[in-house]
């Protein structure tokens, strides 16, 4: 088989990449690993910023979205009990958020590539890149038992942090830099209604808690645990008792509790991968980076490595500027680092740390406390929150 583009994993990064390769009349292949429904099983993040949300109306993917996702206007931020909002759209003269489960943004992107006839091949089994350094690139991989092979002009990595394409750069090329946080979220998904209107963030001396949602009836509840703390060890109950103390009084008691039907314990991780291109080879979204949970930019950034990836592509395609290929790398790392601080940040001043002595538990609220209570500060949280800009590529 041939093709254009080989993209490899069929996460949110592979999928909203081949939809717009494949609009422009750019042809493109997925390999994806697993099956289309373990895919879609994997629950994860929810929060889409306006830059995303302007590629997937770009995409043509947005109908579902601009009928059931939910426009934020603030956030919360809950410190020992007390609450203060932080007014994005009045901060960032007039930018928002939106709430749409990632579980729903893959499904239409599944669907409209269906739809549009585009290949994806799912259950491909050791999928490989060769010759990246050529121009003439291929993919090898399993299907059904029997090998094949897939030749293209260029592969990119979409395949999350366990994937295969990062380990195709050479060690003496690639520089990883990464911290391992000391503790977990567990999360619930659970068919109740929101407790509020926008998402609460608590940072509690006896850990972090996030109120969160999907829809105006399910709700999806995070709370800091130890990271050895297993999913067998947190009944419902004694889950909805631990996140109500995290948070203010009135908002514990308006809380409507109910059955889990979703429930995991995610490890916290900051991670970023240099370069993100190799020869042929271009690494976007997870495969390349990851961030802590705490500010929602996960997606986010595999967003903004898709848009910068698909408007270069674009005009290497078009134009002829293989110039641009070598400067992917520098342009989306300039903002991914912007996001691993303020990931970083955010987890920093929000969750308990065992090793942190007194000292440094003092400091980190006096520092949170000048932000939260300055209008500069709030203002620095609430760019960050909604999104930096997107570099244009000229
Ligand atoms: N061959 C083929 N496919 C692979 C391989 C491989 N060797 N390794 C991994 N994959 C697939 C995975 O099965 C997965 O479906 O690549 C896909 C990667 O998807 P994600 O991990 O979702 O990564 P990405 O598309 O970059 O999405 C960005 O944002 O909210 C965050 O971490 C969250 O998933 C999210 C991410
Ligand atoms: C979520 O809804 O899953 C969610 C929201 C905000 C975050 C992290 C996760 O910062």
């Amino acid at each position: 088989m041939k093709t254009a583009i080989a993209i490899i994993g069929a996460g949110p990064s592979g999928l909203l990449l081949g939809q717009l390769l494949h609009n422009a009349g750019i042809e493109n292949v997925i390999l994806e690993r697993k099956s289309g429904e373990y895919v879609l099983s994997r629950v994860r993040a929810g929060i889409l910023e306006q830059g995303m949300v302007d590629l997937l109306r770009e995409a043509k993917v947005d109908k579902r979205m601009n009928e059931e996702g939910l426009i934020h206007d603030g956030i919360e931020i809950s410190v020992d009990n007390k609450s203060t909002r932080i007014d994005l759209k009045g901060l960032t003269g007039g930018s928002t958020v939106m709430v749409y489960g990632q579980t729903e943004l893959t499904r239409d992107l599944m669907e409209a590539r269906a739809a549009a006839g585009a290949v994806t091949i799912y259950e491909a089994k050791n999928v490989q890149p060769h010759d990246l350094k050529t121009d003439k690139p291929y993919v090898t991989y399993v299907k059904d038992g029997q090998e094949h092979r897939l030749d293209c002009e260029y592969v990119i990595g979409c395949d999350g942090y366990h994937g295969v394409a990062r380990q195709c750069i050479p060690s003496d090329v690639l520089k990883t830099y990464e911290r391992v946080y000391p503790f977990g979220w567990l999360g619930i998904l659970a068919e109740v209604p929101p407790v509020n209107d926008e998402l609460i963030y608590a940072s509690h001396e006896r850990g972090f808690a996030l109120c969160s949602m999907r829809s105006q009836t399910r709700s999806r509840y995070y709370i800091q645990v130890s990271s050895e703390d297993t999913v067998e060890q947190w009944s419902d109950d004694r889950f909805w008792e631990e996140l109500k103390r995290r948070l203010p009084a009135d908002v514990a008691e308006r809380m409507v509790t109910g059955p889990s039907f979703e429930k995991s314990i995610a490890p916290l991780r900051s991670f970023v991968a240099e370069p993100m291109q190799y020869g042929r080879l271009f690494l976007a979204g997870d495969a390349a980076h990851i961030v802590p949970p705490t500010g929602a930019k996960g997606l986010n950034l595999a967003a903004s490595d898709v848009s910068t990836l698909y408007r270069i592509l674009l005009k290497v395609f078009k134009e002829g500027r293989t110039d641009l290929i070598p400067k992917y790398s520098e342009i989306c790392l300039r903002r991914i680092w912007k996001a691993e601080r303020f990931s970083w940040w955010m987890t920093t001043m929000m969750h308990r740390f065992d090793e942190f002595d007194d000292f440094t538990r003092r400091i980190h609220a006096a520092e949170f406390d000048y932000f939260i209570n300055s209008e500069a500060g709030r203002r620095t949280i609430a760019e960050n929150y909604v999104g930096l800009p997107y570099e244009p590529i000229e």
